[in-house]
């Protein structure tokens, strides 16, 4: 069984998923930081989507029994493809997804506030490769979601290093 990064363990406790709670993680990867979400579902579920066709076979394997179990679902999937009919979620998450910071805002940023549930929350986190672009990471994402109406609070984790967004809807 692969080791869980540590920046994927960080990211899952700082969602804190609930029991209940319909999760969708965006840019899944091979599906490391799914089996720590689903471990902690119990009726809820998680949508785990990626672009890459690799990622999402290799995360249905990784996660076969909650896949078998209804307990997940993996789809190959663009973030701005998804419908807000999929949602609404009370947490979403999404690890290392440079659509956030690296291109100016589009149909995803948008999309966010129609899959999110009234209460629910963004996480958005990183471990750069390059530890000094996580001021500019930090200040870019929160600059972004401010001018959208989200209640915004960052943190910057010293060892990784990783940074994290976490917001909610104002109001
Ligand atoms: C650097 S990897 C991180 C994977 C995983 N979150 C992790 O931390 O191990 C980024 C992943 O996000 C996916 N991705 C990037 N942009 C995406 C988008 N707009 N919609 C869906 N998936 C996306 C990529 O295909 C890739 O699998």
């Amino acid at each position: 069984m692969s080791m869980v990064p540590q920046r994927l363990v960080w990211a899952v406790g700082r969602l804190a998923p609930r029991p209940g709670d319909r999760v969708l993680e965006v840019g899944c990867g091979p599906g490391l930081a799914a089996g720590l979400i689903c471990a902690a579902l119990t009726e809820g579920r998680l949508l785990a989507v990626d672009r890459s066709a690799i990622a999402v076979g290799a995360a249905r394997r990784r996660n076969a029994a909650a896949v078998a179990a209804g307990q997940v679902t993996f789809r190959l999937a663009e973030l701005a493809a998804l419908d807000p009919a999929d949602g609404p979620f009370d947490r979403i998450l999404a690890v290392d997804v440079n659509v956030f910071w690296a291109r100016p805002p589009g149909a995803e940023y948008a999309l966010l506030p129609r899959l999110l549930a009234p209460g629910g929350e963004l996480h958005l986190c990183w471990q750069p490769p390059d530890a000094g672009r996580i001021p500019l990471i930090l200040d870019r994402v929160t600059g972004r979601l401010r001018d959208d109406d989200w209640t915004v609070q960052s943190t910057a984790h010293p060892e990784g290093p990783f940074c994290a967004v976490r917001a909610r809807r104002a109001g």
